[in-house]
């Protein structure tokens, strides 16, 4: 049976009792077959898995972008349930910032590039409740989506600086048969932009391709990004990247491990998506 607690001393006292190691699967809620992929491994790995649900205000630039943030609170209990989650923490925003909290966990270099230069704040307000969410759950092991890589990335140096013992462990993405990474946020996308949104992924398995190929110029690989990216009247591309996959330095010649990433919008709906080179 999975158990709900909503405070910190209910988690504490629910956690006393658990068997060791603990696996922690954090989330932002909207629970869908990407996040259940963390919690299977969270539950195989160890003897007790955790999955907190926090749709966390400090991590949104944009007040609209986290007022239409989808929830169902319901539905996700019900499928942590399914996967056979032990313990759910679904606390209140004072829950996590108690009155007075003011302190923020800013994370270097790695936190610089891409998602963090897109939105300004982004990866403090997400380190921040990792750190806290960390520190509480005391896991073991957590598990994070490669989908989300330079967040995983973030979360290491975070974890590693802070000497928080979680080890940080990423898992590859999920994606719809059409290649299209799942996300809580593709609900939000029209039919139209639904049935546009996989040449993201498309894009960049192109460019992966050419590397493949032999293509080692970061350029030529980001050309070839930006091409097929290009002949979709509603994919609106924000950033296309080579960088090196540890630094997330942009890259001239792939030689060593890379990334390649995108942030693409549709309408007002934006998707990030990646794929390593190695
Ligand atoms: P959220 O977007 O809910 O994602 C929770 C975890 O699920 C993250 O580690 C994310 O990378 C992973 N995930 C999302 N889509 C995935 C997919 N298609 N395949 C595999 N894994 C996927 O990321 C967050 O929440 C928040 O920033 C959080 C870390 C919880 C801090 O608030």
């Amino acid at each position: 049976m999975t158990r709900v607690v909503r405070t910190r001393a209910e988690l504490r006292e629910a956690l006393a009792a658990a068997p060791r190691p603990i696996g922690f699967v954090p989330t932002m809620g909207w629970l869908h077959v990407g996040h259940r992929s963390l919690m299977q491994r969270a539950r195989a790995d160890n003897a007790t898995s955790v999955v907190s649900i926090f749709v966390n205000p400090r991590q949104f630039g944009d007040p609209a972008d986290l007022e239409r943030y989808p929830r169902n609170e319901a539905r996700d209990v019900e499928i942590c349930g399914e996967e056979g989650v032990d313990l759910v923490f679904a606390p209140t925003v004072d829950e996590v910032y108690p009155p007075g909290f003011d302190t923020t966990v800013a994370v270097g270099a790695i936190a610089k590039p891409l998602e963090g230069a897109a939105r300004p704040g982004h990866f403090d307000g997400v380190a921040t409740v990792v750190a806290i969410l960390f520190s509480l759950v005391d896991a073991e092991r957590a598990y994070f989506g490669r989908k989300d890589y330079q967040q995983l990335l973030v979360i290491r140096q975070m974890a590693r600086d802070l000497a928080i013992p979680t080890e940080v462990i990423g898992l590859p993405t999920v994606r719809e048969a059409d290649g299209l990474a799942v996300s809580s946020r593709n609900v939000h996308l029209s039919p139209a932009e639904r049935a546009a949104a996989p040449v993201v992924h498309r894009s960049l398995m192109a460019a992966a391709d050419a590397w493949r190929r032999g293509e080692r110029s970061a350029d030529a690989l980001r050309r070839v990004t930006r091409d097929v990216l290009a002949a979709e009247p509603l994919a609106v591309p924000e950033y296309v990247s080579v960088a090196d996959a540890r630094t997330l330095h942009e890259l001239e010649t792939v030689d060593a491990s890379a990334l390649l990433s995108t942030a693409v919008r549709f309408g007002p709906t934006r998707l990030i998506d990646n794929e390593a080179l190695e």
